[in-house]
């Protein structure tokens, strides 16, 4: 696999950074579904895109139709293996004591070198 070859990601955990790389992922054009335990983080992370992306078009940054785009690019679930199921890529954005329920939930680590966290 190539970087090429990533059209699909999966970001786990939705809290400081993960909310954020989500959101960037889904501007560079990526389909991101966002997970998290936390169901008040996941609406928070949702919140935040919505607020978010209407001052980068503001600002100038974004076009209407990219802040459109990115917002189509983003998901936000509960359900882990709902997030993972169709991701090329995954990004791990947990605290190192939470990776121990990852392995609960069955996660493969090599997958998105959790390892290495
Ligand atoms: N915040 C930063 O500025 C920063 C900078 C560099 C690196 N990091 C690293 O990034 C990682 C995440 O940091 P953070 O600040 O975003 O932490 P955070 O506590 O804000 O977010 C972590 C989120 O992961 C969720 N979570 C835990 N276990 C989960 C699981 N099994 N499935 C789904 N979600 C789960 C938690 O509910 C929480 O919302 C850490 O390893 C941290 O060291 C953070």
């Amino acid at each position: 696999m190539t970087i090429d070859d990533i059209k699909t990601m999966a970001v786990i955990g939705a809290g400081n950074m993960g909310h954020q790389i989500a959101l960037h992922c889904a501007i560079m054009g990526y389909k991101v579904a966002c997970t998290d335990l936390s169901a008040d983080t996941l609406a928070k992370a949702e919140e935040f895109v919505a607020s978010d992306l209407p001052g980068r078009v503001e600002k100038g940054r974004l076009t209407q139709e990219q802040a459109d785009a990115a917002r189509a690019n983003i998901r936000f679930t509960r359900g882990f293996e709902d997030a993972v199921r169709d991701a090329d890529y995954g990004l791990v954005t947990v605290l190192r004591r939470s990776l121990i329920s990852l392995r609960h939930l069955g996660f493969e680590c090599e997958r998105a070198d959790a390892a290495q966290i």
